[in-house]
């Protein structure tokens, strides 16, 4: 059927009215959504195996944010996400000038009008000390979460692309905020300060022994309790102050303990030193008197536990008050180091570094 002229002309006008309709419709959906930031850094999330059978075997920090994010299209439904590849690295071999950087750049995209949320894709070895390191120094409220995998993209059943997923919906949601900085793995919600890796080659890896905060489900958010440590913007640190990180080590207790650790440390010139006791964070008789002269040099001396939960108690197994350390209360011996290392920034007085220590 042939169309006169002037109403092919307006058929076409019509079309191209709809279709702009169209496009103006999915570009003023697409403003609506939240902007969410993701940071790469490396690790098993970025990872590549030889065979899909691999599940344990591969390389870490092979695949770029860009390959990421283009292999997970679904996530254009959650926000309008955009990538940023910081490092590509496996987060075994984080340093402190990483945190300060990955620190450094967050803090800058949290103030940015058009950021709602970010997300940092990271190793499972020590993503913990960066959210905990996150958690302490970035002053915003917007959603910051830390995400990994334990197996390879390339794997059987792979966790990465899930974990990813959640991740960006929970740094989309407003009801996100003010929560610290989160970690989303194996479907749960959990607080960058608590969660640690507890296994190390099971999807199931990451755990606190406060429980997860809440569960994401098929992009929807279920909560179920919240942190009561001061974290983020009620913090009183602030990365925009921070240039650099004191030396903080850690020496582990264990039968026919020695001091070799401890004098190897003190002089290296630790700033602190933190013990990872047996039990309720017990030091041994032959050690004691290596960790006082530690402290009669002006160096910190914090106790915590190589037993992975409960809390270390001040003046149970060693007279704190009496020698003048500090106890770590429930953080793990990584994490104590990380909150020395910031609380250091701020003061060298033992009872402030107790006090942070109860806070944070
Ligand atoms: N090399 C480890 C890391 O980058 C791999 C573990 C992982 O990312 O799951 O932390």
């Amino acid at each position: 059927m042939r169309i006169s002229p002037p109403a092919a002309t307006a058929a076409h006008r019509w079309l191209a009215g709809l279709l702009l309709s169209a496009a103006s419709a999915v570009a003023m959906a697409q403003a609506a959504q939240p902007h969410v930031v993701v940071l790469a850094t490396g690790g098993t999330i970025a990872g590549a195996g030889a065979s899909a059978a691999n599940s344990a075997t591969y390389a870490a920090a092979k695949v770029p944010v860009d390959k990421l994010l283009a292999g997970l299209p679904e996530l254009a439904s959650v926000a309008r996400v955009s990538g940023e590849q910081v490092f590509q690295i496996a987060s075994e071999s984080f340093t402190n000038e990483h945190l300060l950087k990955l620190g450094q750049r967050v803090s800058a995209l949290s103030k940015q009008a058009d950021v709602d949320g970010i997300v940092i894709t990271h190793g499972t070895d020590t993503l913990e000390e960066t959210a905990y390191f996150l958690n302490l120094v970035v002053r915003t409220n917007k959603p910051i979460v830390v995400v990994g995998s334990m197996r390879p993209g390339t794997a059987l059943s792979a966790d990465g692309a899930l974990n990813l997923y959640d991740a960006v919906t929970v740094a989309a949601s407003k009801d996100a905020a003010g929560k610290g900085v989160l970690v989303t793995m194996n479907d749960e919600i959990q607080s960058g300060r608590d969660v640690s890796k507890t296994i190390n080659i099971k999807t199931e890896a990451f755990k606190s022994q406060w429980g997860p905060l809440g569960m994401v489900v098929e992009g929807k958010n279920y909560w179920f309790r919240a942190p009561v440590k001061r974290h983020t913007a009620n913090s009183e640190f602030n990365i925009d102050e921070i240039h650099a990180l004191p030396a903080v080590d850690i020496v582990y207790g264990y039968s026919n303990m020695n001091t070799t650790g401890i004098e190897a440390y003190s002089k290296a010139g630790v700033k602190a030193l933190i013990h990872a006791g047996t039990g309720n964070g017990s030091v041994a008789a032959q050690a004691v008197d290596s960790l006082k002269a530690l402290r009669g040099k002006g160096v910190q001396v914090i106790r915590s536990a190589r037993v992975p939960d409960g809390f270390v108690l001040r003046n149970a197994e060693q007279p704190d008050d009496k020698y003048d350390w500090v106890v770590a209360h429930d953080l793990r011996p990584q994490k104590a180091r990380i909150l020395a290392m910031v609380a250091l920034t701020k003061t060298n007085d033992s009872k402030e570094l107790q006090r942070i220590f109860w806070e944070y």
